[in-house]
């Protein structure tokens, strides 16, 4: 560390959205840190402007522990999974100097010297809008940037997936699939870019935020139960998503609503069927998103063809992606009707515009 004064903070801020599943990851192989999934999974990555991480990570010489605060309050850094990541973001560290500061930092310095991270989501934290995610993969590429990682978006998000499993689709923008992989090690467990954002920006999605609150059961732990006590996760996750991954992926190249419609719907309905085989079961939807699941059947119905496709995370919140804006804009219509300003039952709606976003660090 060639440096004048002992006294320099370097930092770098970065955003990164979130991804919402259209045919989810529930559950893990093993139970090793690596966080391996029992079936491949495919998303879209959601407005930053509307859903979002942002981060600024620091370092300096007079920190003298790694430290972060989240939503502005001070979280433990010890969980194996923010070891996982920090380990290894290290552990690609580069060179770099910054002339203007007369700042000097080389790759063996990073190993000595301590990290602050402060962290923001600009949503409902745990609470089913995929804050994991964000966090996760905006950790990553923050400290990559910090760090002059030379590792490409590839690599940053197999990194990311050792904090949060689906905080590895949310370095790419458009459409993402994680695909499973075999290894044991992990190695070909990877996410890739199925199609960019531009490839359908038709699509609009709205988020009716039924609940913002802390959900009871964390993705982890529910997923964990699931793993142990459901026999129809097995037939889901050997029988029923190898096949929609590929329908899933045909109805993505060939923009086909319909197909993107029913198959979102059903990955969904199907995931939360796999919660209540749970023992004990988890409820994460409640009656506010179970009405928002008939409106919407209800409406499809009513048309020549799909308007709209549901999504529920592990939450209660729903996701509602619009074939284009005038189905949006009826939806926004709906939902008024339905649940107008005066009821208790929707807290807001979050709306992206050009709701498919671009990759991590925009
Ligand atoms: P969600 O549905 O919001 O992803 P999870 O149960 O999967 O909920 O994960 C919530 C946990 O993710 C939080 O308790 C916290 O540990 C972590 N998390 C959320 N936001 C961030 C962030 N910005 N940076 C790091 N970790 C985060
Ligand atoms: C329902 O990625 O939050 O959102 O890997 O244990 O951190 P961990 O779980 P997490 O699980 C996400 C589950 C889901 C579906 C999905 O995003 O694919
Ligand atoms: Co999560």
């Amino acid at each position: 560390m060639a440096n004048e004064s002992q006294n320099w903070v370097l930092m770098v801020t970065a955003q990164t959205p979130t991804n919402i599943a259209v045919i989810k990851y529930w559950g893990k192989r093993d139970d090793s840190t690596l966080i391996l999934p029992v079936n491949d999974s495919i998303s879209v990555t959601l407005d930053p402007n509307h859903l979002c991480t942002t981060n600024t990570v620091a370092v300096s010489p007079i920190f003298q522990q790694d430290r972060m605060w989240l939503n502005a309050n001070e979280i433990s850094l010890s969980g194996g999974r923010f070891q996982s990541c920090l380990r290894e973001i290290r552990s690609h560290a580069c060179d770099v100097e910054d002339k203007k500061k007369g700042i000097k930092i080389t790759k063996e310095d990073w190993s000595k010297l301590y990290l602050h991270i402060a962290s923001y989501n600009n949503f409902p934290t745990a609470a089913g809008l995929a804050s994991s995610a964000a966090g996760f993969a905006c950790l990553v590429y923050a400290l990559g940037k910090l760090m002059n990682v030379k590792e490409d978006e590839s690599q940053l998000s197999a990194i990311a997936r050792q904090g949060s499993g689906s905080a590895c689709r949310s370095l790419y923008g458009g459409f993402v699939k994680w695909v499973m992989g075999k290894e044991e090690n992990g190695s070909d467990s990877l996410a890739v870019q199925l199609a960019d954002e531009k490839h359908w920006d038709d699509l609009v999605i709205v988020i009716a935020v039924v609940s913002s609150r802390q959900k009871e059961t964390s993705s982890t732990s529910g997923m964990r139960e699931t793993v142990e006590t459901s026999l129809l996760l097995q037939h889901r996750a050997k029988e029923v998503v190898p096949k929609r991954i590929l329908q899933m992926e045909q109805a993505i190249r060939n923009r086909d609503f319909p197909s993107f419609s029913r198959l979102t719907c059903a990955d969904s309905n199907q995931f939360h069927a796999v919660c209540l085989d749970t023992s004990p079961p988890i409820f994460y939807m409640n009656d506010t998103s179970h009405r928002i699941i008939s409106i919407v059947e209800k409406w499809n119905r009513s048309e020549e063809a799909p308007q709209v496709a549901y999504t529920f995370d592990a939450g209660p919140n729903a996701v509602l992606i619009a074939r284009d804006r005038k189905a949006a804009a009826l939806l926004i219509q709906r939902l008024l009707y339905y649940f107008p300003p005066s009821s208790d039952d929707l807290n807001s709606y979050i709306i992206g515009d050009n709701s498919i976003a671009k990759d991590a660090g925009i």
